[in-house]
């Protein structure tokens, strides 16, 4: 098997070009501090490729479109990516209608998205996640969650995008496209399909059988005693970098499956943290891993993001809210958190406003979303909502523009009308 070998770093800013024999390629980035991604665009005179990956960037692809011209192929992520609903503990009944609503409302994106870019192929990409620990392989499997399969999303496309000229093919490890003839060179003798994902998916996961205990083994050793002195000291660095610590109103409890009545209690607003044997308040956070998963991160294996990404862990919060601040308390590293309390900080002092019309009524609103900065003169009305184009929060007009799922508003007032 060939390798590629890097001869030179090249740093390139936001829609940069870098040039190369006879064409161009560019990266347009999106850093918002808690989430960083790019999406890449090679070009040659005749033909383009944009791969968005999982890059957010649906309401720039107008303007990418009408400044590069068209674009042949372009790659985008169908399928789900996060920790949430999958790493949460909810009724059967609640995890599937929340993992239904994802599931449709990013298929709706990469409707809109495909009408803006118009390409002729859309290659369905970034997923749905292969899980082969064996603690996780059942979510391969689930009929109902956020990780659907090309062929719900060709289904769905070819429902939704009628007028659309775009070829979606069912991608097979070794296909190959000649984007001048727009013919396949090769397509996979293997299809994985309903019937064989199963046996396709175990046969695969047998190959690193013992991978995954012995990653365990390795930190056997390590006291679990060990590990929750660590990880306090590493919480405690956190939360001396957190300049917006007092907005976290409920605590957040961590504990390890392996020692459950030994916790860590964090209190945001008067910056501690202490050992505790349970959980003692109404409303809290709590997260449960195993403590050699920590180790991972103590001895540079993982980040916390890539710990987050890992799926091992359960989460539970009372109520059910998204909070920013305690996702990037979680997420980033000690040394990240003043700039990210700076860069949301920043977000929600941008005062843009802009006027929408929903359900007959013009509404004055932020124009930046709250979470990550979404620009909503491109968001979604639906009856008196708006979802932001970029991970498709809802804001309810009629409530001041208050989010669903989470305690960020746009401030959405009615405008009276002469
Ligand atoms: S930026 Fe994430 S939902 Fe708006």
């Amino acid at each position: 098997m060939g390798h590629y070998e890097c001869k030179q770093l090249v740093s390139l800013a936001d829609g940069e070009g870098l040039p190369f024999a006879d064409g161009i390629i560019k990266l347009y980035m999106i850093d918002t501090e808690i989430n960083r991604d790019s999406a890449i665009l090679v070009k040659t005179a005749e033909h383009a490729f944009l791969n968005l990956n999982d890059c957010k960037l649906m309401e720039r692809l107008p303007a990418i479109v009408e400044q590069e011209g068209p674009i042949q192929v372009y790659a985008a992520q169908f399928s789900g990516a996060i920790w949430h609903p999958t790493c949460y503990d909810y009724p059967k009944s609640k995890y599937e209608k929340i993992s239904k609503a994802k599931v449709r409302s990013k298929f709706e994106a990469v409707a809109r998205s495909l009408e803006a870019v118009r390409p002729q192929f859309y290659l369905p990409s970034a997923g749905p996640a292969c899980f082969l620990d064996p603690g996780l392989i059942h979510l391969n499997f689930e009929k109902n969650n956020i990780f659907p399969h090309t062929p719900q999303v060709m289904a769905f496309l070819k429902k939704r995008l009628k007028k659309l000229q775009v070829e979606v093919p069912n991608l097979m490890p070794g296909d190959i496209l000649d984007v001048p003839s727009g013919q396949w060179l090769h397509r996979s003798g293997q299809v994985v399909d309903e019937t064989n994902l199963e046996s396709y998916v175990q046969e695969y996961a047998a190959l690193y059988a013992g991978l995954f205990e012995a990653r365990r083994k390795r930190y056997a050793h390590v006291q679990v005693e060990d590990t929750l002195v660590k990880l306090k000291h590493a919480f405690q660095s956190k939360l001396d970098h957190m300049t917006l610590h007092q907005r976290v109103t409920v605590p957040l409890y961590f504990r390890f499956r392996n020692a459950p009545d030994q916790m860590l209690k964090i209190d945001f607003p008067a910056k501690t943290i202490e050992r505790v044997g349970d959980i003692s308040d109404t409303n809290y956070y709590s997260i449960t891993t195993d403590s050699w998963e920590i180790e991972r991160i103590f001895d540079g294996t993982l980040t916390w993001e890539d710990f987050m990404l890992s799926f091992r862990m359960r989460f539970n919060r009372e109520p059910d809210i998204f909070s920013t601040l305690i996702h990037g308390f979680l997420t980033m590293e000690a040394e990240d958190m003043t700039w990210f309390c700076e860069k949301l900080l920043a977000l929600e002092t941008n005062q843009e406003r802009i006027v929408i019309e929903a359900g007959g009524t013009r509404y004055a609103i932020n124009r930046f979303c709250p979470h990550e900065g979404g620009d909503l003169s491109q968001g979604w009305v639906a009856g008196k909502t708006i979802m932001c184009p970029r991970h498709r929060w809802i804001f309810d007009l009629e409530q001041g523009g208050q989010c669903n799922t989470s305690n960020c508003t746009i401030h959405a007032f009615a405008l009276e009308e002469d």
